[in-house]
């Protein structure tokens, strides 16, 4: 997938930068156009004559020394994809907060490709809080970030943040390039918790932020397929995605009932109310009235609607917030809802689901677990998800 892919790899200045010689090398080997950029810090490391040698273009440096007056956009515009190896903490930081200092960083701010980062720095560094919060950030709005290993690092020390492996580096970047697996699937994603009002400014909700629903959304647009995400949250969207805005279970269930019929794939990340007040009142409840008694009538189960009505082509999913019997729970789910994959975690576990950046799913079919997930950033989990619906929908392995 790699041929006449025209792929700009950004150098920056750590000791790992002589191994994007071996991840330039195999680029062009896999038939890639390969434009290597490097910072004034990565030519410290290595010279750049060797880049110029290896790769399909001479060695860029500066933004001041070609004779092209904007090198950044042109090739930020022509790139298929970018890749930084390594990433140092500055160039992590200097990205994430939309800085253009060197010819690198405008090249990154100026396109719309896809880009991988391959941090590589020592481990005091790469646990630093502000170092984690700035790959989250760019994981959130769609960088693919290949995580360093362990092993030996600059100066004889051992832990974690050394560059991953070139091999890995390149078989991230080959998986981004393949062929887009949702291109030509309509899929509806529904995020967020409802708020089930019991006075004009009261209501019952639940702690769901709606990264996880958005991260899909997200993921599902990136990998081809034409997306339509109903959320309760206001968060914003990183994609070309068409956003309906609902509070209620009852706005959700009206704006997911009308819309999935014509759905390849619908995927119910929402966390759906299944109680709301009975009798919410128009004016706002007032302390001298007392206490009030607020009685709970059950919400429609959206999720059992769609399972119902579902049209035969078509891949149902749902999530499934567990406590406890996390499996058993989720298979029953599964069968009583009509599903063709659900979602489960245990919302229990430290740092996974709500509001947490991080998940740690297993993905469930009526013959068993298809995937176990480890703890992960939303987006890795929604690619899992989208993995498994792609291998759910292949004739071989459903009947439809
Ligand atoms: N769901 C839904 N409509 C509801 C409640 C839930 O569509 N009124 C969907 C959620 O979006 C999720 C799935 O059902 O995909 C599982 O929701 P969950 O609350 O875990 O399941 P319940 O069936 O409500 O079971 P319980 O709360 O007893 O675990």
């Amino acid at each position: 997938m790699l041929a006449d892919r025209r792929i700009v790899l950004g150098i920056t200045g750590g000791i790992a930068a002589y191994k994007a010689i071996e991840v330039c090398r195999r680029l062009v080997d896999a038939g890639a156009h390969v434009v290597p950029v490097m910072t004034r810090g990565a030519t410290r490391f290595v010279g750049p004559t060797t880049f110029s040698a290896l790769a399909s273009e001479p060695v860029r440096t500066s933004l001041f020394d070609d004779a092209d007056p904007i090198p950044h956009t042109r090739l930020g515009q022509t790139a298929d994809l970018v890749v930084v190896c390594p990433a140092t903490a500055r160039l992590i930081g200097t990205y994430a907060a939309g800085i253009s200092n060197d010819l690198l960083t405008a090249t990154l701010l100026a396109t719309r490709a896809p880009v991988v980062i391959a941090p590589a720095m020592h481990t005091e560094m790469w646990e630093h809080p502000a170092v984690q919060d700035n790959l989250r950030l760019l994981a959130s709005r769609g960088v693919r970030i290949v995580p360093p290993a362990e092993g030996r690092l600059a100066g004889g020390d051992l832990g974690k943040g050394r560059l991953a492996d070139p091999a890995d580096i390149v078989a991230a970047v080959d998986a981004i390039l393949r062929s887009p697996d949702l291109e030509g699937l309509h899929v509806l994603v529904t995020a967020g918790g409802t708020r089930e009002p019991i006075d004009p400014v009261r209501f019952i909700g639940n702690r769901s932020s709606g990264k996880q629903g958005h991260a899909l959304a997200e993921e599902a647009w990136s990998r081809g397929a034409k997306v339509t995400l109903v959320t309760t949250t206001d968060r914003s969207v990183s994609a070309d995605v068409d956003v309906v805005r609902v509070a209620t279970a009852s706005e959700m269930e009206q704006a997911v009932m009308s819309r999935a019929p014509a759905a390849d794939v619908v995927v119910m990340a929402a966390a759906v109310a299944d109680f709301r007040p009975a009798h919410p009142v128009g004016t706002k409840i007032k302390k001298a009235d007392g206490v009030p008694a607020v009685t709970l009538e059950p919400t429609t189960d959206i999720l059992a609607g769609l399972g119902a009505a579902k049209p035969p082509t078509q891949t149902l999913v749902g999530f499934a917030a567990e406590t406890s019997d996390v499996r058993d729970n989720a298979e029953a789910k599964l069968a009583r809802k009509g599903l063709d994959l659900i979602v489960a975690n245990d919302v229990s576990a430290p740092n996974v689901g709500f509001e947490h950046d991080t998940n740690q799913v297993t993905i469930v079919s009526a013959d068993g677990v298809v995937a176990d997930v480890a703890l992960a950033d939303k987006r890795a989990v929604a690619a899992a998800v989208f993995d498994a619906i792609v291998a759910h929908r292949l004739p071989s392995s459903s009947p439809q």
